[in-house]
């Protein structure tokens, strides 16, 4: 089964318009890239606007960063699914290692995020389901158990014909912007486990879902991650901030094409 591979820039707490014209125009110049790569910017919310109306013909999508699981009301700070789609976004993360440790997205939180984003029917967005295991789990060998753990809790309630709007990012915490990237085999091992327990649930809806990788990708470790079998891109931190660097890894998508 052909995936179209998938690149995801999550600039995190970071970025401003000036970076938004550059990113965007870095992107508009790469010809075909966009053909074979899909390619998603994750800005700040605030930037969505910035963004939309720089893309807004081109074919680059916009997801969010985060989205509170209730529709509208008193939760100061927070933004809404409906506010997001306004504003360009057709993707959301959902369960990122920071908002798990920093912010409290508990297990129970994700599955609430993940049941209205796909429970929104205005607009199909995807969610980006982030996770991963700690360092200490994997010295533990406990690394299959966490993601296993993750995975059935926050698709308690995903239909295989919903698993068509859901995308998996495996993100070892210890290599989140920490400069170290989990080896091409290690990673693999994860996604193959990844795609063989949607498999057991889901059966051949499985075969579409896309399974990045994320955790200090960089253009000189892209091509190796992205020729393993079952790795069909990448959640970027870091190096979403430096056009040539996020060019140079959507490229190295775009090799698994051919
Ligand atoms: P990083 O971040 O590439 O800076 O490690 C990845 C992520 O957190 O999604």
């Amino acid at each position: 089964m052909q995936r179209q591979p998938l690149v995801i820039a999550n600039w995190k707490m970071n970025g401003n318009r000036h970076l938004t014209s550059q990113l965007a125009e870095a992107l508009r110049e790469s010809g075909a890239l966009l053909n074979d790569v899909s390619v998603v910017v994750c800005p700040p919310a605030v930037l969505l606007p910035a963004w939309q109306s720089e893309v807004f013909y081109d074919d680059v999508h916009l997801g969010a960063q985060d989205v509170n699981e209730h529709h509208a009301g008193a939760h100061t700070g927070e933004h809404s699914l409906q506010l997001l789609t306004e504003t360009g976004a057709e993707y959301v993360l959902i369960g990122h290692s920071e908002r798990r440790q920093l912010y409290g997205d508990s297990d129970d939180r994700v599955q609430a995020k993940v049941d209205a984003v796909l429970a929104f029917q205005e607009q199909k967005l995807k969610v980006v389901l982030c996770l991963g295991e700690h360092e200490h789990e994997r010295d533990n060998g406990e690394t299959f158990a966490r993601i296993e753990g993750q995975l059935a809790k926050a698709l308690a309630n995903v239909s295989a014909a919903q698993l068509a709007h859901v995308v998996i990012a495996y993100e070892p915490v210890w290599a989140i912007g920490t400069g170290k990237t989990a080896s091409p085999q290690q990673a693999q091992e994860v996604h193959a486990f990844i795609r063989n327990w949607l498999q057991q649930r889901y059966d051949a809806a499985a075969a579409t879902v896309p399974l990045l990788y994320g955790g200090s990708v960089k253009a000189d470790s892209a091509p190796a991650l992205f020729a393993e079998t079952d790795i069909d891109g990448g959640l970027i931190g870091g190096a979403s901030l430096e056009p040539e660097a996020f060019l140079a890894i959507c490229r190295a998508a775009q090799a698994r094409r051919s």
